[in-house]
Protein backbone atom coordinates (compact mmCIF):
# COMPACT_ATOMS: atom_id res chain seq x y z
CA UNK A 1 0.00 0.00 0.00
CA UNK A 2 1.27 3.32 -0.49
CA UNK A 3 2.71 5.85 1.95
CA UNK A 4 0.46 8.41 2.50
CA UNK A 5 1.48 11.81 2.38
CA UNK A 6 0.74 15.37 4.01
CA UNK A 7 2.54 18.73 3.43
CA UNK A 8 2.98 21.42 5.81
CA UNK A 9 4.98 24.29 6.07
CA UNK A 10 7.22 23.50 8.53
CA UNK A 11 7.49 20.54 10.49
CA UNK A 12 9.15 20.18 13.88
CA UNK A 13 10.33 17.00 15.28
CA UNK A 14 9.84 17.21 19.45
CA UNK A 15 7.37 19.15 21.23
CA UNK A 16 9.72 19.82 24.41
CA UNK A 17 10.29 23.70 24.81
CA UNK A 18 12.74 24.35 21.94
CA UNK A 19 10.20 22.74 19.73
CA UNK A 20 6.72 24.48 21.15
CA UNK A 21 8.71 27.64 21.48
CA UNK A 22 9.72 27.52 17.48
CA UNK A 23 6.25 26.00 16.52
CA UNK A 24 4.30 29.24 18.76
CA UNK A 25 5.98 31.47 16.42
CA UNK A 26 5.31 30.20 13.14
CA UNK A 27 1.48 29.09 13.80
CA UNK A 28 0.98 32.88 15.04
CA UNK A 29 2.57 33.90 11.22
CA UNK A 30 -0.52 31.35 10.16
CA UNK A 31 2.18 28.18 9.04
CA UNK A 32 0.96 25.43 8.94
CA UNK A 33 3.14 23.74 11.34
CA UNK A 34 2.95 19.72 12.22
CA UNK A 35 4.53 18.73 15.83
CA UNK A 36 5.53 15.30 15.69
CA UNK A 37 6.40 13.72 19.56
CA UNK A 38 6.76 10.39 20.80
CA UNK A 39 4.93 10.97 24.03
CA UNK A 40 2.26 13.51 24.27
CA UNK A 41 3.23 16.81 24.58
CA UNK A 42 2.99 18.01 27.79
CA UNK A 43 4.93 14.88 28.94
CA UNK A 44 8.33 16.07 26.75
CA UNK A 45 11.71 16.09 28.98
CA UNK A 46 10.86 20.07 29.61
CA UNK A 47 8.15 19.22 31.96
CA UNK A 48 11.52 17.51 34.70
CA UNK A 49 13.33 20.44 34.31
CA UNK A 50 13.37 21.69 37.83
CA UNK A 51 15.54 24.68 39.31
CA UNK A 52 14.33 27.78 36.42
CA UNK A 53 15.46 29.52 33.90
CA UNK A 54 18.55 32.57 33.85
CA UNK A 55 18.16 36.08 32.91
CA UNK A 56 19.56 39.12 34.33
CA UNK A 57 16.60 40.76 35.87
CA UNK A 58 17.82 41.88 38.83
CA UNK A 59 14.84 41.65 40.96
CA UNK A 60 17.00 40.04 43.93
CA UNK A 61 20.37 41.87 43.78
CA UNK A 62 21.99 44.10 41.22
CA UNK A 63 23.00 42.03 37.52
CA UNK A 64 23.51 42.68 33.90
CA UNK A 65 23.39 40.23 30.92
CA UNK A 66 27.21 41.01 30.53
CA UNK A 67 27.86 39.47 33.97
CA UNK A 68 26.08 36.28 32.56
CA UNK A 69 27.53 36.32 29.54
CA UNK A 70 31.07 36.09 31.90
CA UNK A 71 29.86 33.59 33.79
CA UNK A 72 28.70 31.46 30.68
CA UNK A 73 31.74 31.57 28.75
CA UNK A 74 33.63 30.88 32.20
CA UNK A 75 31.65 28.32 32.96
CA UNK A 76 32.07 26.36 29.03
CA UNK A 77 35.50 26.41 30.27
CA UNK A 78 36.22 28.67 27.46
CA UNK A 79 35.04 26.29 24.90
CA UNK A 80 31.63 28.10 24.27
CA UNK A 81 30.71 30.23 20.96
CA UNK A 82 30.69 33.98 22.38
CA UNK A 83 28.77 35.37 19.61
CA UNK A 84 26.60 32.55 20.59
CA UNK A 85 26.50 32.97 24.36
CA UNK A 86 26.20 36.92 24.04
CA UNK A 87 22.65 36.41 21.78
CA UNK A 88 21.27 34.25 24.51
CA UNK A 89 22.16 35.98 27.65
CA UNK A 90 20.87 39.39 26.56
CA UNK A 91 17.81 37.22 24.82
CA UNK A 92 17.56 35.63 27.83
CA UNK A 93 15.78 38.65 29.06
CA UNK A 94 12.99 39.60 27.23
CA UNK A 95 12.49 35.78 26.49
CA UNK A 96 11.29 35.38 30.43
CA UNK A 97 9.13 38.31 30.04
CA UNK A 98 7.75 37.11 26.65
CA UNK A 99 7.13 34.22 29.27
CA UNK A 100 5.43 35.50 31.98
CA UNK A 101 2.84 37.66 29.32
CA UNK A 102 2.18 33.96 27.60
CA UNK A 103 1.05 33.31 31.16
CA UNK A 104 3.89 30.91 33.01
CA UNK A 105 3.43 31.00 36.57
CA UNK A 106 6.28 32.59 38.15
CA UNK A 107 6.82 32.21 41.16
CA UNK A 108 6.64 36.25 43.10
CA UNK A 109 9.22 37.76 45.59
CA UNK A 110 6.77 39.95 47.93
CA UNK A 111 7.75 43.09 45.74
CA UNK A 112 5.18 41.18 43.39
CA UNK A 113 8.36 40.56 40.35
CA UNK A 114 9.43 37.48 39.20
CA UNK A 115 10.87 34.77 42.28
CA UNK A 116 14.67 34.56 41.00
CA UNK A 117 17.26 31.96 43.52
CA UNK A 118 20.74 31.40 42.77
CA UNK A 119 23.01 28.78 41.19
CA UNK A 120 26.10 27.47 40.71
CA UNK A 121 28.48 29.43 38.61
CA UNK A 122 26.60 32.97 39.14
CA UNK A 123 28.62 35.94 39.96
CA UNK A 124 27.77 39.51 40.14
CA UNK A 125 30.68 41.83 38.34
CA UNK A 126 32.33 39.44 36.54
CA UNK A 127 33.33 37.10 39.25
CA UNK A 128 32.60 39.10 42.04
CA UNK A 129 29.59 38.03 44.73
CA UNK A 130 27.13 35.23 43.95
CA UNK A 131 24.63 36.62 41.48
CA UNK A 132 20.71 35.52 41.82
CA UNK A 133 19.76 34.96 38.41
CA UNK A 134 17.42 31.89 37.91
CA UNK A 135 13.72 32.34 37.31
CA UNK A 136 11.81 29.91 39.34
CA UNK A 137 8.21 28.87 39.27
CA UNK A 138 8.77 27.07 42.88
CA UNK A 139 10.82 23.64 42.02
CA UNK A 140 8.84 22.88 38.85
CA UNK A 141 9.76 25.45 36.27
CA UNK A 142 10.46 23.41 33.58
CA UNK A 143 6.32 21.79 33.76
CA UNK A 144 5.07 25.60 34.43
CA UNK A 145 6.98 26.42 30.85
CA UNK A 146 5.62 23.24 29.06
CA UNK A 147 2.12 23.57 29.99
CA UNK A 148 2.18 27.31 28.87
CA UNK A 149 3.62 26.55 25.34
CA UNK A 150 1.21 23.51 24.57
CA UNK A 151 -1.79 25.90 25.46
CA UNK A 152 -0.22 28.47 23.52
CA UNK A 153 0.45 26.10 20.52
CA UNK A 154 -3.49 25.21 20.86
CA UNK A 155 -4.63 28.24 20.51
CA UNK A 156 -2.91 28.86 17.11
CA UNK A 157 -3.93 26.33 16.37
CA UNK A 158 -0.38 24.20 16.23
CA UNK A 159 -1.11 20.90 14.35
CA UNK A 160 0.29 18.13 16.79
CA UNK A 161 0.73 14.43 15.31
CA UNK A 162 0.98 12.84 19.19
CA UNK A 163 2.77 9.43 19.94
CA UNK A 164 4.44 8.97 16.48
CA UNK A 165 8.35 8.44 16.14
CA UNK A 166 10.01 9.85 13.54
CA UNK A 167 12.10 7.31 11.95
CA UNK A 168 14.40 8.98 9.76
CA UNK A 169 14.65 12.89 7.53
CA UNK A 170 14.09 12.69 3.96
CA UNK A 171 16.85 13.95 1.93
CA UNK A 172 17.22 14.64 -2.06
CA UNK A 173 20.01 13.83 -4.26
CA UNK A 174 21.09 17.39 -3.41
CA UNK A 175 21.13 17.24 0.35
CA UNK A 176 18.13 19.33 1.40
CA UNK A 177 15.48 18.02 3.82
CA UNK A 178 12.45 17.59 2.73
CA UNK A 179 10.44 16.25 5.74
CA UNK A 180 10.21 12.79 7.51
CA UNK A 181 8.68 9.29 7.88
CA UNK A 182 7.22 9.06 11.05
CA UNK A 183 5.34 5.92 12.38
CA UNK A 184 2.35 6.36 14.91
CA UNK A 185 3.12 3.70 17.39
CA UNK A 186 -0.60 2.96 18.32
CA UNK A 187 -1.19 1.25 14.75
CA UNK A 188 1.97 1.16 13.10
CA UNK A 189 0.90 2.82 10.31
CA UNK A 190 3.48 5.27 8.34
CA UNK A 191 3.07 8.68 6.82
CA UNK A 192 5.54 11.01 5.49
CA UNK A 193 5.50 14.50 6.45
CA UNK A 194 6.76 17.22 3.63
CA UNK A 195 8.30 20.13 4.56
CA UNK A 196 9.64 23.10 3.24
CA UNK A 197 11.63 23.61 6.44
CA UNK A 198 12.38 21.05 9.40
CA UNK A 199 13.42 21.44 12.79
CA UNK A 200 14.99 18.73 14.92
CA UNK A 201 14.08 19.64 18.35
CA UNK A 202 14.48 16.25 20.01
CA UNK A 203 16.14 16.59 23.25
CA UNK A 204 19.22 14.53 25.02
CA UNK A 205 20.48 11.19 25.22
CA UNK A 206 20.60 10.52 29.16
CA UNK A 207 19.48 7.05 28.71
CA UNK A 208 22.57 6.29 27.49
CA UNK A 209 23.74 6.05 30.83
CA UNK A 210 22.62 3.87 33.66
CA UNK A 211 22.18 6.14 36.29
CA UNK A 212 20.33 8.83 34.80
CA UNK A 213 18.01 12.19 35.63
CA UNK A 214 16.56 11.52 32.04
CA UNK A 215 12.99 9.98 30.87
CA UNK A 216 12.39 6.61 29.07
CA UNK A 217 12.23 8.81 26.09
CA UNK A 218 15.75 10.55 25.82
CA UNK A 219 17.40 8.48 23.31
CA UNK A 220 19.10 10.64 21.29
CA UNK A 221 16.61 10.20 18.02
CA UNK A 222 17.33 13.84 16.66
CA UNK A 223 21.28 13.51 17.21
CA UNK A 224 20.79 10.12 15.15
CA UNK A 225 18.83 10.75 12.35
CA UNK A 226 21.14 13.62 11.68
CA UNK A 227 24.46 11.19 12.17
CA UNK A 228 22.50 9.08 8.98
CA UNK A 229 22.11 12.37 6.66
CA UNK A 230 25.38 12.75 6.79
CA UNK A 231 25.90 15.82 9.77
CA UNK A 232 28.24 15.52 12.28
CA UNK A 233 27.92 15.62 16.11
CA UNK A 234 30.26 18.36 17.58
CA UNK A 235 31.35 17.83 21.16
CA UNK A 236 29.88 15.29 22.43
CA UNK A 237 32.30 14.17 24.83
CA UNK A 238 31.19 17.12 26.89
CA UNK A 239 28.49 15.44 29.09
CA UNK A 240 27.02 16.99 32.18
CA UNK A 241 26.68 15.04 35.30
CA UNK A 242 24.28 16.49 38.17
CA UNK A 243 26.19 16.91 41.62
CA UNK A 244 22.77 16.15 43.12
CA UNK A 245 20.84 12.91 42.34
CA UNK A 246 19.32 10.52 44.26
CA UNK A 247 22.10 8.10 45.35
CA UNK A 248 21.27 5.01 43.67
CA UNK A 249 18.39 6.13 42.13
CA UNK A 250 19.29 8.83 40.06
CA UNK A 251 16.38 11.21 39.73
CA UNK A 252 17.18 14.93 39.95
CA UNK A 253 17.44 16.87 43.14
CA UNK A 254 17.30 20.76 42.16
CA UNK A 255 20.23 22.65 42.26
CA UNK A 256 17.88 25.17 43.39
CA UNK A 257 18.34 22.90 46.91
CA UNK A 258 22.06 24.43 47.02
CA UNK A 259 20.43 27.86 45.93
CA UNK A 260 17.87 27.63 49.15
CA UNK A 261 21.04 27.39 51.22
CA UNK A 262 21.43 23.46 50.80
CA UNK A 263 24.76 22.27 51.42
CA UNK A 264 26.69 19.03 51.30
CA UNK A 265 28.90 16.88 53.43
CA UNK A 266 30.72 13.90 53.68
CA UNK A 267 30.67 10.72 55.99
CA UNK A 268 32.85 13.24 58.74
CA UNK A 269 30.06 15.15 58.59
CA UNK A 270 32.94 18.16 56.71
CA UNK A 271 30.94 20.43 54.23
CA UNK A 272 33.95 19.56 51.70
CA UNK A 273 33.54 22.23 49.31
CA UNK A 274 35.17 24.38 51.50
CA UNK A 275 38.26 22.65 50.06
CA UNK A 276 37.24 22.50 46.49
CA UNK A 277 35.88 26.02 45.96
CA UNK A 278 36.59 27.95 48.60
CA UNK A 279 34.81 31.07 47.46
CA UNK A 280 31.43 29.63 45.57
CA UNK A 281 31.60 26.81 47.94
CA UNK A 282 28.40 24.11 46.90
CA UNK A 283 27.52 27.07 44.50
CA UNK A 284 30.58 26.08 42.05
CA UNK A 285 29.68 25.09 39.09
CA UNK A 286 28.39 21.92 38.10
CA UNK A 287 31.92 19.88 36.75
CA UNK A 288 33.95 21.17 39.98
CA UNK A 289 30.82 19.59 42.41
CA UNK A 290 30.41 16.37 40.69
CA UNK A 291 34.20 15.50 40.92
CA UNK A 292 34.43 16.68 44.18
CA UNK A 293 31.66 14.20 45.46
CA UNK A 294 33.20 11.67 43.65
CA UNK A 295 37.20 12.41 44.82
CA UNK A 296 35.73 12.87 48.45
CA UNK A 297 33.97 8.94 47.88
CA UNK A 298 37.40 7.61 46.18
CA UNK A 299 39.23 8.77 49.15
CA UNK A 300 36.84 6.71 50.74
CA UNK A 301 35.41 9.69 52.96
CA UNK A 302 31.67 8.74 51.52
CA UNK A 303 28.77 8.55 53.76
CA UNK A 304 26.39 5.22 54.22
CA UNK A 305 27.35 1.24 54.88
CA UNK A 306 29.22 1.42 51.50
CA UNK A 307 30.71 5.24 51.58
CA UNK A 308 29.30 5.20 48.27
CA UNK A 309 27.52 8.63 48.58
CA UNK A 310 27.27 11.83 50.04
CA UNK A 311 24.70 13.89 51.57
CA UNK A 312 23.02 17.07 51.02
CA UNK A 313 21.50 18.91 54.05
CA UNK A 314 18.09 21.34 54.33
CA UNK A 315 17.34 20.49 57.27
CA UNK A 316 18.89 23.87 58.95
CA UNK A 317 16.30 25.77 56.13
CA UNK A 318 12.66 25.51 57.83
CA UNK A 319 9.98 23.37 56.88
CA UNK A 320 8.32 26.56 55.52
CA UNK A 321 11.24 27.06 52.69
CA UNK A 322 11.94 23.79 51.68
CA UNK A 323 8.18 22.95 51.09
CA UNK A 324 7.45 26.28 49.39
CA UNK A 325 9.82 26.37 47.60
CA UNK A 326 10.96 23.02 46.79
CA UNK A 327 7.73 21.08 46.70
CA UNK A 328 8.47 19.03 44.19
CA UNK A 329 11.76 17.69 45.44
CA UNK A 330 9.90 17.10 48.63
CA UNK A 331 7.70 14.63 46.86
CA UNK A 332 10.83 12.65 45.20
CA UNK A 333 12.13 12.54 48.88
CA UNK A 334 9.02 11.27 50.46
CA UNK A 335 8.01 8.86 47.41
CA UNK A 336 11.33 7.21 46.62
CA UNK A 337 13.23 7.92 49.76
CA UNK A 338 10.52 7.76 52.21
CA UNK A 339 11.75 11.10 54.03
CA UNK A 340 11.24 14.61 54.98
CA UNK A 341 13.88 16.59 53.37
CA UNK A 342 13.09 19.43 55.77
CA UNK A 343 14.03 16.78 58.42
CA UNK A 344 16.22 14.37 56.81
CA UNK A 345 19.42 14.59 54.94
CA UNK A 346 19.53 13.34 51.49
CA UNK A 347 22.29 10.78 49.98
CA UNK A 348 23.08 11.78 46.68
CA UNK A 349 25.38 10.56 44.09
CA UNK A 350 26.18 13.06 40.30
CA UNK A 351 24.00 11.88 37.86
CA UNK A 352 24.06 12.34 34.31
CA UNK A 353 22.18 14.70 32.93
CA UNK A 354 22.81 16.85 30.25
CA UNK A 355 24.69 16.45 26.53
CA UNK A 356 26.81 19.82 26.58
CA UNK A 357 27.04 18.43 22.56
CA UNK A 358 25.09 17.41 20.08
CA UNK A 359 24.27 19.10 15.97
CA UNK A 360 25.82 22.03 15.20
CA UNK A 361 24.33 24.56 14.15
CA UNK A 362 24.40 28.32 13.87
CA UNK A 363 22.78 30.89 16.25
CA UNK A 364 19.37 30.95 13.68
CA UNK A 365 19.18 27.34 14.87
CA UNK A 366 20.13 26.35 11.09
CA UNK A 367 22.77 23.28 11.25
CA UNK A 368 25.59 23.55 9.61
CA UNK A 369 28.60 20.53 8.41
CA UNK A 370 31.39 20.30 6.70
CA UNK A 371 31.16 21.14 3.00
CA UNK A 372 32.06 20.00 -0.27
CA UNK A 373 33.34 23.01 -1.63
CA UNK A 374 34.09 24.77 1.85
CA UNK A 375 34.88 24.61 5.60
CA UNK A 376 31.31 24.73 6.89
CA UNK A 377 27.75 25.20 5.11
CA UNK A 378 24.03 25.39 6.03
CA UNK A 379 21.89 22.06 5.52
CA UNK A 380 19.20 23.44 3.30
CA UNK A 381 15.75 22.93 5.39
CA UNK A 382 17.30 21.78 8.55
CA UNK A 383 17.64 23.25 11.63
CA UNK A 384 18.02 22.20 15.72
CA UNK A 385 17.33 23.34 18.43
CA UNK A 386 18.01 22.59 22.42
CA UNK A 387 19.66 19.81 23.98
CA UNK A 388 19.78 17.85 20.70
CA UNK A 389 21.80 20.76 19.33
CA UNK A 390 25.51 22.35 19.79
CA UNK A 391 24.94 25.95 19.20
CA UNK A 392 27.49 26.05 20.93
CA UNK A 393 26.36 28.06 23.94
CA UNK A 394 27.46 25.77 26.92
CA UNK A 395 31.12 24.47 25.26
CA UNK A 396 32.38 21.97 27.97
CA UNK A 397 29.69 22.36 30.91
CA UNK A 398 27.07 23.86 31.17
CA UNK A 399 25.56 25.98 34.33
CA UNK A 400 22.51 25.35 35.05
CA UNK A 401 19.42 27.40 34.38
CA UNK A 402 20.87 27.76 30.92
CA UNK A 403 18.92 24.84 29.26
CA UNK A 404 15.83 26.15 30.21
CA UNK A 405 17.11 29.42 28.45
CA UNK A 406 18.80 27.81 25.32
CA UNK A 407 15.82 25.71 24.60
CA UNK A 408 13.55 29.10 24.59
CA UNK A 409 15.65 31.45 22.76
CA UNK A 410 17.36 29.20 19.83
CA UNK A 411 13.67 27.67 19.41
CA UNK A 412 12.09 31.06 18.87
CA UNK A 413 15.25 31.46 16.28
CA UNK A 414 14.68 29.14 14.91
CA UNK A 415 10.90 30.27 14.58
CA UNK A 416 11.70 33.12 13.40
CA UNK A 417 14.96 32.23 10.65
CA UNK A 418 12.09 29.15 9.71
CA UNK A 419 9.52 32.25 8.91
CA UNK A 420 12.50 34.18 6.45
CA UNK A 421 13.42 30.90 4.48
CA UNK A 422 10.01 30.44 3.92
CA UNK A 423 9.52 33.54 2.79
CA UNK A 424 12.32 32.99 0.18
CA UNK A 425 11.54 28.98 -0.78
CA UNK A 426 7.58 29.27 -0.54
CA UNK A 427 7.19 26.13 -2.41
CA UNK A 428 7.82 22.54 -1.56
CA UNK A 429 10.91 20.98 -3.51
CA UNK A 430 9.91 17.77 -5.25
CA UNK A 431 9.66 14.57 -3.67
CA UNK A 432 10.55 11.50 -4.81
CA UNK A 433 9.91 7.62 -4.01
CA UNK A 434 13.72 7.13 -4.11
CA UNK A 435 14.25 9.53 -1.57
CA UNK A 436 12.48 7.15 1.15
CA UNK A 437 14.23 4.19 0.56
CA UNK A 438 17.13 4.83 3.09
CA UNK A 439 14.01 5.74 5.72
CA UNK A 440 12.20 2.78 3.89
CA UNK A 441 14.92 -0.16 4.68
CA UNK A 442 15.96 1.38 8.04
CA UNK A 443 12.97 0.54 9.33
CA UNK A 444 12.81 -3.47 7.68
CA UNK A 445 16.25 -3.79 9.67
CA UNK A 446 13.59 -4.67 12.63
CA UNK A 447 10.74 -6.07 10.98
CA UNK A 448 11.85 -9.90 11.70
CA UNK A 449 11.55 -10.55 15.68
CA UNK A 450 15.05 -11.18 15.43
CA UNK A 451 17.62 -14.23 17.55
CA UNK A 452 19.99 -12.41 19.57
CA UNK A 453 19.62 -11.04 22.91
CA UNK A 454 16.95 -8.92 23.88
CA UNK A 455 16.51 -5.31 23.39
CA UNK A 456 16.11 -4.71 27.01
CA UNK A 457 19.46 -6.83 27.54
CA UNK A 458 21.59 -4.95 25.24
CA UNK A 459 20.14 -1.47 26.11
CA UNK A 460 21.02 -2.65 30.06
CA UNK A 461 24.87 -3.86 28.75
CA UNK A 462 25.41 -0.43 26.71
CA UNK A 463 23.94 1.80 29.80
CA UNK A 464 26.15 -0.05 32.01
CA UNK A 465 29.32 -0.01 29.14
CA UNK A 466 28.94 3.85 29.06
CA UNK A 467 28.56 4.26 32.88
CA UNK A 468 31.75 1.87 33.43
CA UNK A 469 33.65 3.68 30.62
CA UNK A 470 32.82 7.06 29.93
CA UNK A 471 32.06 8.62 33.33
CA UNK A 472 32.71 11.31 35.64
CA UNK A 473 37.04 10.43 35.52
CA UNK A 474 38.19 8.88 32.18
CA UNK A 475 41.36 7.85 30.97
CA UNK A 476 42.46 6.39 27.52
CA UNK A 477 42.90 2.90 28.57
CA UNK A 478 39.45 2.79 29.98
CA UNK A 479 37.68 4.24 26.91
CA UNK A 480 39.63 2.15 24.69
CA UNK A 481 37.94 -1.16 25.98
CA UNK A 482 35.10 0.74 26.10
CA UNK A 483 34.84 1.63 22.34
CA UNK A 484 35.85 -2.05 21.44
CA UNK A 485 32.91 -3.26 24.02
CA UNK A 486 30.99 -0.72 21.97
CA UNK A 487 31.87 -1.82 18.42
CA UNK A 488 31.21 -5.69 19.63
CA UNK A 489 27.43 -4.78 20.65
CA UNK A 490 26.85 -2.50 18.00
CA UNK A 491 27.28 -5.54 15.72
CA UNK A 492 24.77 -7.19 17.95
CA UNK A 493 21.90 -4.98 17.11
CA UNK A 494 20.36 -5.73 14.06
CA UNK A 495 19.79 -9.32 15.42
CA UNK A 496 17.83 -8.24 18.53
CA UNK A 497 15.42 -10.04 20.06
CA UNK A 498 12.11 -8.13 19.64
CA UNK A 499 10.20 -9.35 23.19
CA UNK A 500 8.09 -11.90 23.29
CA UNK A 501 7.66 -13.41 19.46
CA UNK A 502 4.22 -14.51 19.89
CA UNK A 503 3.25 -10.89 21.12
CA UNK A 504 4.94 -9.06 19.01
CA UNK A 505 3.60 -5.34 18.80
CA UNK A 506 4.89 -2.38 17.82
CA UNK A 507 6.29 -0.87 20.92
CA UNK A 508 9.16 -3.74 20.95
CA UNK A 509 10.30 -2.36 17.64
CA UNK A 510 10.00 1.17 18.47
CA UNK A 511 12.65 -0.03 21.34
CA UNK A 512 15.06 -1.60 18.44
CA UNK A 513 15.20 2.04 16.56
CA UNK A 514 15.63 3.76 20.09
CA UNK A 515 18.83 0.87 20.89
CA UNK A 516 20.04 1.44 17.50
CA UNK A 517 19.61 5.70 17.94
CA UNK A 518 21.78 5.49 21.71
CA UNK A 519 24.26 3.12 20.36
CA UNK A 520 25.66 5.22 17.82
CA UNK A 521 25.15 8.79 20.31
CA UNK A 522 26.90 6.72 22.65
CA UNK A 523 29.80 5.73 19.80
CA UNK A 524 30.01 9.39 19.14
CA UNK A 525 30.47 10.37 23.25
CA UNK A 526 33.43 7.73 23.47
CA UNK A 527 34.94 8.17 20.43
CA UNK A 528 34.93 12.21 21.14
CA UNK A 529 35.97 11.34 24.51
CA UNK A 530 38.93 9.61 23.50
CA UNK A 531 40.43 11.68 20.85
CA UNK A 532 39.88 14.74 23.38
CA UNK A 533 43.70 14.60 24.90
CA UNK A 534 42.95 17.03 28.01
CA UNK A 535 40.52 18.08 30.54
CA UNK A 536 38.07 20.50 30.35
CA UNK A 537 34.67 21.41 31.86
CA UNK A 538 32.70 17.76 32.34
CA UNK A 539 35.82 15.65 30.18
CA UNK A 540 38.15 15.25 32.99
CA UNK A 541 41.00 12.81 31.67
CA UNK A 542 42.91 11.35 34.83
CA UNK A 543 45.87 10.87 32.01
CA UNK A 544 45.94 14.43 30.67
CA UNK A 545 44.49 16.35 34.16
CA UNK A 546 44.83 20.02 32.48
CA UNK A 547 43.34 21.69 30.15
CA UNK A 548 45.19 22.60 27.23
CA UNK A 549 44.15 25.68 25.29
CA UNK A 550 47.34 25.32 22.80
CA UNK A 551 46.33 21.67 20.95
CA UNK A 552 42.52 21.57 22.19
CA UNK A 553 40.53 25.13 22.23
CA UNK A 554 38.60 23.61 19.40
CA UNK A 555 35.47 21.69 18.53
CA UNK A 556 35.20 17.84 18.18
CA UNK A 557 33.33 16.31 15.00
CA UNK A 558 32.19 12.95 15.24
CA UNK A 559 31.06 11.77 11.71
CA UNK A 560 29.22 8.17 10.93
CA UNK A 561 31.15 6.96 8.26
CA UNK A 562 33.53 5.03 9.46
CA UNK A 563 33.79 6.69 12.83
CA UNK A 564 35.39 9.35 12.13
CA UNK A 565 36.60 12.62 13.63
CA UNK A 566 37.13 16.05 12.52
CA UNK A 567 37.63 19.54 14.61
CA UNK A 568 36.44 23.27 14.13
CA UNK A 569 37.42 26.25 15.60
CA UNK A 570 35.92 28.14 18.62
CA UNK A 571 33.96 31.11 17.79
CA UNK A 572 35.85 33.26 20.18
CA UNK A 573 34.58 37.00 19.14
CA UNK A 574 31.32 37.68 20.08
CA UNK A 575 28.79 40.49 18.33
CA UNK A 576 29.25 43.72 19.96
CA UNK A 577 31.83 43.03 23.15
CA UNK A 578 35.20 42.24 23.65
CA UNK A 579 35.74 38.91 23.80
CA UNK A 580 36.68 37.10 27.40
CA UNK A 581 39.77 35.51 26.81
CA UNK A 582 40.67 31.91 28.52
CA UNK A 583 41.52 32.56 32.26
CA UNK A 584 42.24 29.61 35.14
CA UNK A 585 38.75 28.34 36.16
CA UNK A 586 38.57 28.71 39.83
CA UNK A 587 35.57 29.29 41.76
O1 LIG B 1 19.18 21.50 39.13
C1 LIG B 1 18.29 21.80 38.34
O2 LIG B 1 17.21 22.27 38.68
C2 LIG B 1 18.56 21.62 36.93
C3 LIG B 1 18.58 22.67 36.16
C4 LIG B 1 19.28 22.63 34.90
O3 LIG B 1 19.82 21.58 34.54
O4 LIG B 1 19.37 23.67 34.25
Amino acid sequence: MPIPHRKFDALIIGAGGAGLNASLRLASADLRVAVVSKVFPTRSHTVAAQGGVNAALANVLPDDWHWHMFDTVKGSDYLGDQDAIEYMCREAIPTVYELEHAGVPFSRLDTGKIYQRAFGGQSQNFGGDQAVRTCAAADRTGHAILHTLYQQNIRARTHFFDEYLAIDLIRDEEGCILGALVLAIETGELLVIEAKATLLATGGYGQVFRTTTNAFINTGDGMAMALRVGVPLQDMEFFQFHPTGVAGKGMLITEGARGEGGFLVNGDGERFMERYAPRALDLASRDVVARSMVTEIREGRGCGPQKDHVMLKLDHLGADVVHQRLPGISDICRVFLGIDPAKEAIPVFPTAHYAMGGIPTDRNARVVAPAKNGPEDVVEGLYAAGECACVSVHGANRLGGNSLLDILVFGRAAGTDILRYIEENPNHRDMSDSYLEPAMSRLQRWERTGEGTTVHEIKAELRKLMEDHCGVFRDKETMTIGVEKLKDLRSRVDDVRLKDHSKLFNTARIEALELDNLVDVGMSTLLSALYREESRGAHSRVDFPTRDDESWMKHSLYILEDDRMDFKPVRTKPLTVETFPPKARVY
